[in-house]
C-alpha cells in the first residue's frame, strides 16, 4: 500500500503521542470545591457524593494538607450554616460559616489560594438564591446583600470572589463595593454562563439548598440556549468580571468552546455535582473505569476551551498528572 499519510505514525508508542499531545492539564489550573459546615469533629461523607465530605472548620486541615501534597492550591468555598432566614443573613456575618473557615484556612495555610462561591441560597429559608418578592426572586433587592457577602469574605481573607446567584447585574454590583471599600486587586470569577440543571441535583443535597418550592429557572440559564451564552459572558466583562464560568460542563462542550473563542479572558469550566456522582456511581458498579473515564474528561473540557477546571476529582487528576498518564 502507498499511502502518503499514515496518521498511526504518531501514535507508535508513548513518548511519541505525549510529544505530539495537544492538550495538557496543570495542577495549576484545578480548583478544588470544598464545603464547610458548622460544627466541630466533623467530616460527614455526602450520601449523594460518595468520596466527598462536609467538614467543619477544625477538621479543614487534613483535606487541605491532602490537596497541598497532591498539588492543588486552589479552593472554591461552600458554607452550609446553621441558621437560615429570608433575608440570609449568615451569608454575610463576621462570623459567618465561610468566614471562619477562612480566618483558618488563610492562618494555617497561606498558600492555599481560596475562591468563594457567593450565593444566597445556602443561606435563604426559602433555598432561593435571592430575597424574595412573593414567589418570585428580586433582583434589585438582591444585589446589595450579593455585594455586602462578596465584600465581607473578602474582608476574612478570600483571595477571590465567585458569584453563582445568576441576578443581572451582580457582578457591577460587587465591584463597585469592592472598590469603594478599597478592595480594587480581589478578582471576580463570574459563573456567567449558568445554565438551569438538573445535574446539580446532589450538590443540593449536600449543601441543604434545594428551593422549598418551584425552581431555579427564572434566573438560571435556559439549556436550549447558546447565544444568550455569549450575551451574559459580555455583560459580565462589561460589569468587571475577570474571568467567566460556564457551569455545568460535559453536556455544555460546545458552549465553553463558543465562549473560550468569543471573548478574551480566561475561562473556568465546572464540572459540577451530578457529573462526579455519575462517574462515582459507575465506577462503583463496576461498568466503568474510574481513573480513565476521569482523565478523558477532564481533558475534554480543556480541549473544548477551558482554561481552569473545577472538579470534586482535583485531587485525583493532580495525582494522575504526577504518574505521567
Ligand atoms: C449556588 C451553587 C450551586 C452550585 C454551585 N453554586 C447550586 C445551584 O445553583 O443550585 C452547583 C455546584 C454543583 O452542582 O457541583 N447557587
Ligand atoms: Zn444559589
Amino acid at each position: 500500500m502507498e499511502l502518503i499519510q499514515r496518521p498511526r505514525r504518531l501514535r507508535g508508542n508513548m513518548a511519541l503521542r505525549n510529544m505530539v499531545r495537544e492538550t495538557r492539564i496543570s495542577k495549576s489550573s484545578l480548583i478544588y470545591p470544598l464545603f464547610v459546615r458548622e460544627g466541630a469533629n466533623i467530616a460527614e461523607e455526602i450520601a449523594t457524593m460518595p468520596g466527598q465530605y462536609r467538614y467543619s472548620v477544625d477538621r479543614l486541615p487534613e483535606i487541605t494538607e491532602r490537596l497541598l501534597r497532591a498539588g492543588v492550591d486552589k479552593l472554591m468555598l461552600f458554607g452550609i450554616p446553621d441558621h437560615k432566614d429570608e433575608l440570609a443573613s449568615g451569608a454575610y456575618q463576621d462570623d459567618g460559616i465561610v468566614q471562619k473557615a477562612l480566618l483558618k484556612l488563610k492562618k494555617d495555610f497561606p498558600d492555599m489560594y481560596c475562591i468563594t462561591d457567593v450565593c444566597l441560597c445556602e443561606y435563604t429559608s426559602h433555598g432561593h438564591c435571592g430575597v424574595l418578592h412573593g414567589h418570585d426572586v428580586d433582583n434589585d433587592k438582591t444585589l446589595p446583600l450579593l455585594a455586602k457577602t462578596a465584600l465581607s469574605h473578602v474582608q476574612a481573607g478570600a483571595d477571590m470572589v465567585a458569584p453563582s446567584d445568576m441576578m443581572d447585574g451582580r457582578v457591577g454590583a460587587i465591584r463597585a463595593l469592592l472598590d469603594r471599600e478599597g478592595q480594587t486587586v480581589i478578582p471576580i470569577m463570574s459563573y456567567s454562563v449558568k445554565y438551569s440543571s438538573a445535574f446539580y441535583g446532589p450538590f443540593r443535597d449536600a449543601a441543604g439548598s434545594a428551593p422549598a418550592f418551584g425552581d431555579r429557572k427564572g434566573y438560571q440559564m435556559d439549556y436550549h440556549n447558546k447565544k444568550e451564552a455569549l450575551k451574559e459572558a459580555l455583560l459580565d466583562l462589561t460589569e468587571g468580571a475577570d474571568i467567566l464560568m460556564v457551569k455545568p460542563a460535559l453536556s455544555y462542550m460546545d458552549v465553553i468552546h463558543t465562549v473560550a473563542e468569543a471573548t478574551n479572558v480566561p475561562l473556568a469550566a465546572y464540572s459540577v455535582s451530578g457529573e462526579y456522582s455519575m462517574i462515582k456511581a459507575g465506577a462503583q458498579a463496576g461498568y466503568i473505569d474510574e481513573a480513565a473515564v476521569v482523565c478523558e474528561t477532564a481533558a475534554s473540557i480543556f480541549r473544548a476551551g477551558a482554561n481552569m477546571l473545577l472538579t470534586y476529582y482535583a485531587p485525583e487528576i493532580a495525582g494522575f498528572i504526577t504518574e505521567g498518564r
